[in-house]
């Protein structure tokens, strides 16, 4: 086995790093680095998708003690604007005070009713129930009949406080208050989004659909190009899944497939014309595709018009590498958030619906650069369980895409229940970030 797997180390063709060399314009920052992860698990116990036992395993060790995404500030712009984020039991209000953001469990502490229902804004959160009322900041404002509480410690009767910490523009939240803060929990992740400033960019859209199948599931099928020959062969022409780099440092993990380039899964070269057209055919907004002049390539032309695009947007002076308007880019910070890297809109966040083992709520995010004054972020749009991703449609064409990736899932759920053998298991080098995260996982889990 041993020796199998020293020699199947890569598939053929040229390697990211090779190509992105030969770019009109290389990449010189975090795209030209190469991680030597090699660990994790290649199998995963089937429990870990199908069990309520391994649900609760989580909902006790990881999700009360891992730095979460709750929120983008843009979408809590005002002091007492909040934003309620929930993860299985748990719900967490996100509001804006005058002193900064911060978070608070949404409980009374009465008799325990949640205090807020939806995203809004207040001057202070007064309970629907009996009317306690607390602070914006979480401090206590008022006991209803004050006179029928003199047991109550006055001082201790604050709402539960949550960690609250931002970076790029998301809020991230940590139940636990002994938690390492979210800069040392991220490591690099910040210095390689740091030329790509996330936080100026907007919410264009929020779409998220409810999946019946567990959480880990749904995200693994964003985290690798191995399923591309089988679940989009539309777009194999344009598209080097192959030959796509997966990298893992610390808390996060990272993929990169290269566009503009044949997948080695082709027999016959295409021409630059031919995989041109094949790129442009995935934006049909696009006007048609131009000639490719001779001794230019497909991946350079296309690039080159990416970034005047880009550039008219954000008239950054930064000398803008091909590799980052072309490729799909695509990093994980454990345990669920996926923002693209580069200039793709994309960020995906993942969880289990509501106390649910078997169904989970996918959400993407179009973050998009603006020019002038930020445009109001998009409200959720929510599909339901049998809405298709069509019907949204602020997604464009991907929406198409996401069709056929969400089509396998609810069946590899019933698959997996079906099953009669105890592990799945992980392509070692394509399902590197499968690997990586299971390995976190396990670390969780076990303390
Ligand atoms: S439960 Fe909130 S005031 Fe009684
Ligand atoms: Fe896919």
């Amino acid at each position: 086995m041993a020796t199998n797997l020293a020699k199947a180390a890569r598939s053929s063709g040229i390697s990211y790093q090779e190509l992105i060399a030969g770019d009109a314009v290389p990449a010189r920052n975090a795209l030209a680095l190469e991680s030597p992860f090699q660990g994790g698990p290649t199998s995963v116990p089937v429990a870990r998708y199908t069990t309520r036992e391994f649900h609760d395993l989580e909902m006790k060790k990881l999700w009360p003690r891992v730095w979460q995404m709750a929120c983008r500030e843009e979408e809590i712009p005002r002091v007492g604007d909040y934003s309620v984020y929930e993860i299985g039991n748990f719900s967490i209000i996100v509001v804006r005070t005058a002193q900064g953001i911060r978070a608070h469990h949404n409980v009374c502490r009465h008799r325990g009713r949640r205090l807020c229902d939806f995203d809004g804004h207040a001057p202070s959160f007064i309970c629907p129930f009996h009317g306690f009322s607390w602070n914006i900041d979480g401090t206590l404002r008022s006991v209803t009949s004050e006179w029928d509480f003199p047991h109550i410690d006055q001082k201790n009767f604050d709402l539960t406080p949550v960690r609250c910490e931002t970076w790029g523009g998301w809020v991230f939240i940590n139940m636990d208050m002994n938690a390492e803060p979210l800069a040392k929990f991220m490591g690099d992740l910040p210095a390689h989004f740091a030329p790509w400033r996330p936080e100026d960019r907007y919410v264009e859209a929020h779409v998220g659909k409810i999946m019946n199948c567990n959480w880990k599931l749904c995200q693994e099928a964003f985290m690798e190009a191995f399923h591309v020959i089988t679940t989009h062969p539309q777009i194999l022409t344009g598209t080097g899944d192959e030959n796509s780099q997966y990298d893992a440092w610390g808390n996060f993990s990272r993929a990169i497939t290269p566009n503009a380039t044949p997948s080695p899964h082709i027999r016959s070269q295409p021409s630059e014309q031919e995989l041109f057209e094949a790129v442009m055919m995935r934006h049909l907004d696009d006007p048609p595709a131009p000639n490719v002049p001779p001794g230019m390539t497909a991946r350079a032309m296309m690039a080159a018009g990416a970034r005047a695009n880009l550039q008219s947007i954000i008239g950054t002076d930064r000398e803008i590498a091909d590799a980052e308007v072309s490729d799909s880019i695509y990093y994980t910070l454990f345990p669920n958030f996926h923002p693209w890297g580069g200039y793709n809109r994309i960020v995906y966040r993942f969880r289990p619906w509501q106390d649910r083992h078997d169904q989970s709520l996918m959400e993407c995010y179009y973050l998009s650069p603006f020019k002038g004054e930020r445009p109001p972020p998009a409200p959720l749009h929510l599909l339901g369980e049998d809405q298709p991703w069509t019907d949204a449609a602020e997604l464009g064409l991907l929406a198409k895409v996401f069709t056929q990736d969400t089509f396998n899932l609810p069946n590899v759920q019933r698959g997996l229940k079906a099953a009669q053998f105890d592990e799945v298991v992980f392509a070692r080098y394509q399902e590197t970030k499968l690997r990586h995260f299971h390995s976190l996982l396990s670390r969780w889990l076990a303390d």
